[in-house]
């Protein structure tokens, strides 16, 4: 993998060994909650406590919760090769605080806020902002209500002219921990196939879209990433 141009996506999957709930395994998160009801700009409009509550005890969970093996591998794969991109779904910080430095959050970040009137984000983690109340914004001179700064089902995922880039391009692309439901972040690894690039897999069972890789491994990602990536940094 040496002097390729690599690029990985991961979903909630590398979170899972952290403790952070996935979305669509038994017990993941919509088997609890309707994806229509917390995860729509139309469920912000209708109930807009509701929303914000469930975004604020995803944001304190993530302070109890740290990085795993899986986050540390691909820390370790930015800081070996030249040419490396990461691509996360992943709303948490596991990435950053595994070590990775470069990180693109296609559906936006737990940790920062955004102003509903002016669109600026502020990170806003202290303890005051982890409650249950509504937060403000310190940008408007007439302080506005945040939104938490996801991007929910309906709105267009962040800074895809660079990962369409980087998928164009590349020549590895590696996808950890999605089930390959939600696009277009579903749709990149045929994307980066047709473009020419060989497509690795590695999740705990065969996604919808598992016959888009050329290579699949089954298990845990924090069991299985470190050896491969020892492995591929070998080759
Ligand atoms: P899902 O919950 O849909 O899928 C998680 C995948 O990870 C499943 O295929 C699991 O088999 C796999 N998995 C579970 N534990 C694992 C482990 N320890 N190691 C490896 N794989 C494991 O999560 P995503 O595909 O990330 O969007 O979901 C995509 C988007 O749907 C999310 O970003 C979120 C959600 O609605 C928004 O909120 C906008």
């Amino acid at each position: 993998m040496r002097g390729k141009k690599v690029v990985v996506l991961t979903g909630a999957g590398i979170s899972a060994e952290s403790g952070i709930k996935t979305f669509r395994d038994n017990d993941g998160l919509w088997e609890n909650y309707r994806i229509e009801d917390v995860a729509t700009p139309q469920a912000w409009q209708a109930d807009p406590e509701l929303v914000w509550k469930f975004y604020q005890a995803r944001r304190r969970q993530m302070k109890e919760v740290g990085p795993n093996p899986a986050h540390e591998a691909l820390a370790r794969l930015e800081s070996e090769l030249d040419d490396f991109t990461l691509i996360t779904q992943n709303v948490d910080d596991l990435h950053e605080r595994g070590g990775s430095l470069s990180i693109i959050h296609m559906h936006g970040r737990l940790e920062t806020l955004r102003c509903e009137k002016s669109g600026q984000i502020e990170v806003r983690m202290s303890d005051e902002d982890l409650e249950d109340d509504f937060l403000f914004c310190n940008c408007c001179a007439e302080s506005s209500r945040v939104r938490p700064d996801i991007v929910w089902f309906g709105e267009m995922p962040m800074q895809m002219d660079e990962i369409y880039d980087a998928i164009g391009s590349c020549d590895v692309f590696i996808v950890v921990g999605s089930s390959g439901h939600v696009y277009p972040a579903a749709g990149l690894a045929s994307a980066a196939r047709l473009a020419g690039a060989q497509t690795i897999l590695v999740n705990f069972e065969m996604p919808i879209n598992g016959y888009d890789f050329d290579e699949v491994h089954l298990g845990k990602a924090g069991e299985i990433l470190p050896k491969l990536v020892e492995k591929w940094l070998a080759e």
